[in-house]
């Protein structure tokens, strides 16, 4: 299931007055909802989802994200504004190394729900047995 979750290169200009990235028509899913997290200074994630689908983006700064899939493990530097790293359902993640400017988009797939997230290692654990 890991090799599921890939990194997304999107389109980008670069000119004299900077850079722009564009994010459309690339995702395995329609963009829902949008969040980011900044000034991050411990460990973020520790969760899986049910069935949310996820891109996430270090669209400043940069930080580490390991993922999980009950059997396989891999982390990934995320320091490049031009991709995001696709996560499919139930897949264990955490986030840290957070660089004192970074700022995580994160584009998802549904509204938040609580009752969507597994929260809990064990049970993750479990229910990829
Ligand atoms: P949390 O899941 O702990 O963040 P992370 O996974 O990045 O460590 O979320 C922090 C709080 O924000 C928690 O009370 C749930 C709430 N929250 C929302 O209300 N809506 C959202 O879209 C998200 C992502 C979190």
């Amino acid at each position: 299931m890991l090799e599921k979750c890939k990194f997304i290169e999107f389109d980008y200009h670069t000119d004299n007055r900077g850079s722009l990235v564009i994010v459309e028509n690339l995702l395995p899913f329609d963009i829902k909802r949008i969040y980011y997290l900044y000034d991050s200074t411990s460990s973020r994630g520790e969760h899986a989802h049910k069935e949310l689908e996820q891109c996430i983006i270090a669209i400043k700064g940069s930080f580490d994200i390991t993922i999980e899939d009950g059997s396989q493990v891999k982390t990934f530097q995320m320091n490049d504004p031009k991709k995001g790293l696709y996560i499919c359902p139930m897949i264990w993640r955490r986030l840290t190394n957070f660089s004192s400017d970074c700022v995580c988009l994160v584009l998802a797939s549904d509204y938040y729900c609580e009752s969507e997230y597994i929260r809990d290692y064990e049970e993750f654990k479990n229910a990829t047995r």
